[in-house]
């Protein structure tokens, strides 16, 4: 019998090149609040104050102070059964990579080899001149945000509004939208592009395209095939345990 659980779990199981593209939504049950909506962070800290790099510059100690503090809170944060889910179909040879929004790393912790950044990570400094990289340690991190050795101030190495995308991970997700068979979107809104577009690009070639949310999004009536409504910690331990099944 179809439901969209089990029309999911058969384009998985019999998958070519399966791809994640996650947002906040999944490290939701983690306890990261997510962006939007009335308890999102842009609600309280507005991005235009936060999430700019004109902010920034103009005001690097409390635009420092907030990602330092929103990056302490996720690094004190564990992977849910969602992100387990995604690992475990990986490892199993069904999923070939994640593509994530997400600058909390918790892909990677949950043991993912293949995560594409999109947006960054909260526990990178970069330089805003000559682009040196260095990890910051969030359980101790500076007060003031560090120079680099070039002398320029550093910034948490995230992808703010108005910012392009880095090219290496704004290629890599590209190339793996377009080969893809398989897309399984979890937790994002759908607001933010070209994140946004990547399950399009997927959809145009020809991927089945699988949503797990707990609400519909701009996707779900456009490009949807199999739309897995409800938290994603519960939605995608059951994909995962289906294609364990049907393989
Ligand atoms: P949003 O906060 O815009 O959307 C979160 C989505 O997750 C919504 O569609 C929710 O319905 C869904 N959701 C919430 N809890 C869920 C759960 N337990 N299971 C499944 N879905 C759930 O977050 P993003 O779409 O990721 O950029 O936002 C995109 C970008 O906007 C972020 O990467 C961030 C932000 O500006 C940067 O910080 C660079």
């Amino acid at each position: 019998m179809s439901s969209p659980l089990e029309d999911a779990a058969h384009a998985v199981a019999h998958g070519r090149c399966v791809i994640a593209s996650t947002g906040a939504g999944i490290s939701a049950e983690s306890g990261i609040p997510t962006f939007r909506g009335d308890s999102g962070i842009w609600k309280k800290y507005p991005p235009e104050k936060f999430a700019t790099i004109q902010a920034y510059l103009a005001n690097p100690l409390e635009v420092w102070g907030f990602w330092v503090e929103i990056g302490r809170e996720m690094a004190a944060c564990k992977p849910n059964a969602a992100h387990v889910a995604i690992a475990e179909m990986e490892s199993q040879k069904h999923l070939h990579a994640v593509v994530t929004q997400n600058v909390d790393s918790l892909h990677q912790t949950a043991g993912s080899q293949r995560v594409i950044e999109y947006h960054g990570n909260v526990r990178r400094l970069v330089c805003t001149r000559c682009r040196h990289q260095e990890p910051v340690d969030l359980t101790n991190p500076p007060k003031l945000p560090p120079h680099c050795p070039c002398g320029i101030v550093m910034r948490p190495d995230i992808v703010m509004f108005g910012e392009y995308i880095p090219e290496g991970p704004m290629h890599e997700a590209a190339a793996l939208a377009e080969k893809c068979d398989v897309m399984i979107i979890v937790g994002t809104s759908a607001q933010v592009y070209p994140a946004a577009d990547l399950p399009f690009i997927a959809k145009q070639h020809g991927a089945f395209i699988i949503e797990s949310n707990i609400e519909e999004t701009d996707f779900t009536s456009e490009i949807t095939d199999a739309f897995l409504c409800g938290a994603a910690g519960e939605t995608l331990p059951s994909l995962a345990k289906r294609v364990r099944e049907l393989s």
